[in-house]
This record gives C-alpha cells, structure tokens and sequence, in this order.
C-alpha cells in the first residue's frame, strides 16, 4: 500500500467573457466602489458549461504533471452546478480526457475541493489509484438572478485542477479538518429551477470565524504553526474575509494565495484557482506547506495541510520530480 501522495501537477481554466464591475454598474444599482470597498472584487468571468472548464483545466494539469489520461486511475469532480442533476458531470469529462478508471462528483459548494482532495488521497491510500485527476468547476452565475445585486457581483465560473500521484516515500497529506453546521444549512441556498439566495452579513460573519477554527484545527493536527505555513489557500469569497482570517491567524498577506479580484466567487474552483495562480507564478517550492481551507453552502467547510513536492520556478529544472515524469507509459 502507498504510504502517501503528492501533488505533481496544476492547471485552470477560466471562461474567455471578462464581466468588470463596469460593466455591472452600468446595469444593476450598483458601484465599481461597493463591489471594490464590500468584496474586494474588480472583475470575474462568466459563461461556457462544468464539463468544458473541468475538462480544459484538467487537460492543463495533466500537461503539467506529465500524466497522460491513460494513466489516471480515478477523477473526482467538486461542482454545486453539474451540467445535469444525471448523469454526474465527472462521466462527461472523464469522457472527454479519455482518462481510465473511475469517476464521481463531490458536492460541499465552497469547500468541495478540499473534501475531494481528502477523498482523493483516501483513494490512494486504500490501493484504489495511484494517480488521481481533482477537479474542482463550477458556474455560479447559473444560479444567480442576473438582476440581484446581491449576489450577481460576487458569483462566477471557472475551474482548477491539480493531479495526485501515490508517493511510498512521502506522506503528502499531513493533516485535515472536516466540518458542516448542518443547522444553519438555509443561510445559503438554491431550490431547483430557483436562484441563490444568501444572508450575506451572517454568512461573513461564520466564514471568518470557521476559517480561522478550521485552519487552526488543521495545523494543531500536523503539529504546525501558522509561521510554518509557506502558504494559506483560502475560499476566495471576498478579500476582507480572507485578510480577516490571515490576520487572526497570524499569516501574512504575501503568504495568501489571492485570486478573488480576478475570479469572484466560483465557489468549488476558487481553492484550486487560487492554488494554480500560486504554482504558476513559482511561489511554491519542495517541502513547502500549504493549508488549503474551505467554507461556504451547508454551512460546511474543510482545511488541510498538505507538504508540497514540486518545483513551480517557471524555466529548465521545473516541473515533476523524479518518477512522476511524463515518459512513463
Ligand atoms: O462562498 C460562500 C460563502 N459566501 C460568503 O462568504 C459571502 C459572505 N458575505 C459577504 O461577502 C458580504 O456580506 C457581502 C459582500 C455579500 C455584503 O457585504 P456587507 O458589507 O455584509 O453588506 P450588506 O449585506 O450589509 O449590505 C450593505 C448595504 C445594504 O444596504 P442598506 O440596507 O444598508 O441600505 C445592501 O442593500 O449594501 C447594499 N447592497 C449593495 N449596494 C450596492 C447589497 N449589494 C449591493 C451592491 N451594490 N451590489
């Protein structure tokens, strides 16, 4: 049995449509200035389906590790908004990658990548995969009222992937914190055929607040500090909560991976969105920590620490080490 796994590629992908905040004030009650001073967000992309940027980012990580799709054994799929209530949209892009092995989705909205991840390195461990293509993809602006300012400002699409591969001689995984406050499971919600509604304030509020319990539970775990963390990836639901919650913590901003200026809320795909912005701008090195934390709809959320293993210096030496190389069969 695999002792553990790493992460050995990372990929994204984000719809071509640019909606800035212009472009929203010019036809909702709103301000470039609220939607800057209330979420920290400038811009997001709206359009294309799950199974397109689930695909296009998993093809990109994939690339990355050096994997082809005949070599993954299993992909899980975190998205709130598949394509179809059935079949699960992790058929689809299992489809489309060509990939081996099994397939299934994993819905905790906003923290669904960090209980893939979990699962998937569960996977590994109990001898079912070696290689695991995570996939985290969702279209918020689906369940959004495109005339409620409210939440059109802060929900979007995208998607992030990253590839895990089985590693004898490294744990990988250190530590994770698994949660949902099932009672206060109405504070965010989308009926079928319906739109998102959400009570912001008290959702802000719990985000904060569970973040920060999460991530300490997490590294209480791993028997880490904040101090050991080279870097925090938090839910990208809005900047002041993610200062907040590094500033309680005692993390640094230029130790946060942040993408929500960019991106809005695309509550599945933010962690690996942000997670692939880091790796890609060669802010993570070998044996670096990462806490990666989740919070959102159910009120769930999910924090783990995982130790990384690659190189992500962009030029030659960079990319996969040892035997997860590309010319393996
Ligand atoms: O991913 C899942 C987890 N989700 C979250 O973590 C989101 C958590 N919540 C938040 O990020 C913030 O609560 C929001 C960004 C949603 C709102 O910020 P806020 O500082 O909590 O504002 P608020 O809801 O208290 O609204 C303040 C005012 C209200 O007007 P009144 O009642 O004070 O007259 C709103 O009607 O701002 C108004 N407002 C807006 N004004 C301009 C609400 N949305 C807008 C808007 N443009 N887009």
């Amino acid at each position: 049995m695999p002792a553990g796994a790493v992460i050995t590629g990372w990929g994204s992908a984000l719809p071509d449509n640019v909606v800035t905040n212009a472009d929203l004030e010019a036809r909702l009650d709103t301000t470039d200035e609220w939607i800057v001073t209330r979420s920290g967000i400038r811009e997001r992309r709206i359009g294309g389906s799950v199974s397109a940027l689930a695909t296009e980012a998993g093809r990109r990580a994939l690339e990355r590790a050096g994997v082809s799709p005949a070599q993954v054994e299993l992909l899980v799929l975190a998205t709130c908004t598949p394509d179809l209530a059935v079949p699960a949209t992790s058929a689809a892009v299992h489809h489309a990658l060509g990939l081996s092995g099994g397939a299934f989705d994993v819905n905790a909205a906003c923290s669904g990548f960090v209980y893939a991840l979990v699962a998937a390195y569960g996977a590994v461990s109990a001898g079912a995969a070696r290689r695991v293509l995570l996939i985290g993809a969702d279209c918020v602006s689906l369940l959004t009222d495109p005339d409620d300012r409210a939440t059109a400002v802060l929900f979007a699409d995208g998607a992030g992937a990253v590839v895990l591969e089985a590693d004898d001689d490294d744990d990988g995984l250190l530590a994770v914190d698994l949660g949902v406050d099932g009672s206060a499971h109405d504070l965010l919600t989308c009926a079928h055929g319906g739109t998102m509604v959400m009570e912001g304030k008290e959702v802000f509020r719990r985000a904060v607040r569970v973040t920060v319990e999460s991530a300490t539970k997490a590294l209480d775990r791993a028997e880490l500090a904040p101090g050991d963390i080279a870097l925090f990836v938090p839910h990208q639901a809005n900047l002041r909560i993610i200062e907040a919650a590094a500033n309680r913590l005692g993390i640094p901003m230029d130790r946060v991976a942040v993408v929500v200026d960019r991106t809005g809320n695309t509550s599945s795909a933010s962690v690996p969105l942000a997670l692939a912005a880091a790796a890609d701008a060669g802010r993570l090195g070998p044996g670096d920590l990462v806490l990666m934390t989740g919070f959102g709809a159910g009120m769930a959320w999910a924090s783990a620490v995982v130790r990384w293993a690659v190189d992500t210096t962009p030029g030659p030496g960079s990319g996969p080490r040892g035997a997860s190389g590309a010319s393996e069969p």
